[in-house]
């Protein structure tokens, strides 16, 4: 099992600044990443939740199957040390994605507590970097 595990606000994609995030909905990114891992033979399980525990716990989970896990933290990225101690408890790949350069945008999103932590990061290329890392993953 292959985890994409969502933050904060990424239930409102396709609502929430379609100018930085783009107009697909969140069931799209789901219906993506579904068709995705099926053509790559890969079983994903697509999550979002916007409660620190929830987030917390899947992470364990994840840790605990040792499988991989493709994260976008949503803000989480940018302070959560919680979250980020969760990361470091995994034993499989953590492709850290963002769907907007988070390097082209505000100062605070500069700074990522989860990067360290991660095998490696996407950022900027849209729901594609989701697609990018399940193939990563997959080879
Ligand atoms: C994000 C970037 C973060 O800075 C922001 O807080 C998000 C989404 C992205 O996918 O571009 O919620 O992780």
């Amino acid at each position: 099992m292959i985890y994409v595990l969502n933050g904060p606000n990424l239930g409102r994609l396709g609502l929430r600044e379609p100018g930085v995030y783009g107009s697909s909905t969140y069931q799209d990114l789901v219906e993506m990443c579904q068709t995705v891992a099926d053509d790559l033979g890969l079983t994903v399980e697509v999550k979002q939740t916007d409660a620190e525990h929830q987030m917390l716990e899947w992470l364990y989970r994840a840790a605990d199957e040792g499988a991989d896990v493709v994260l976008n933290p949503g803000a989480w990225t940018h302070y959560n040390y919680a979250v980020r101690d969760a990361c470091a408890m995994l034993r499989g790949k953590l492709v850290e994605v963002h769907i907007s350069n988070v390097h082209a945008r505000e100062e605070f999103r500069h700074r990522s507590v989860i990067s360290a932590v991660a095998t490696g990061v996407i950022a900027g290329l849209g729901f594609d970097g989701y697609r990018l890392a399940l193939e990563h993953i997959a080879r």
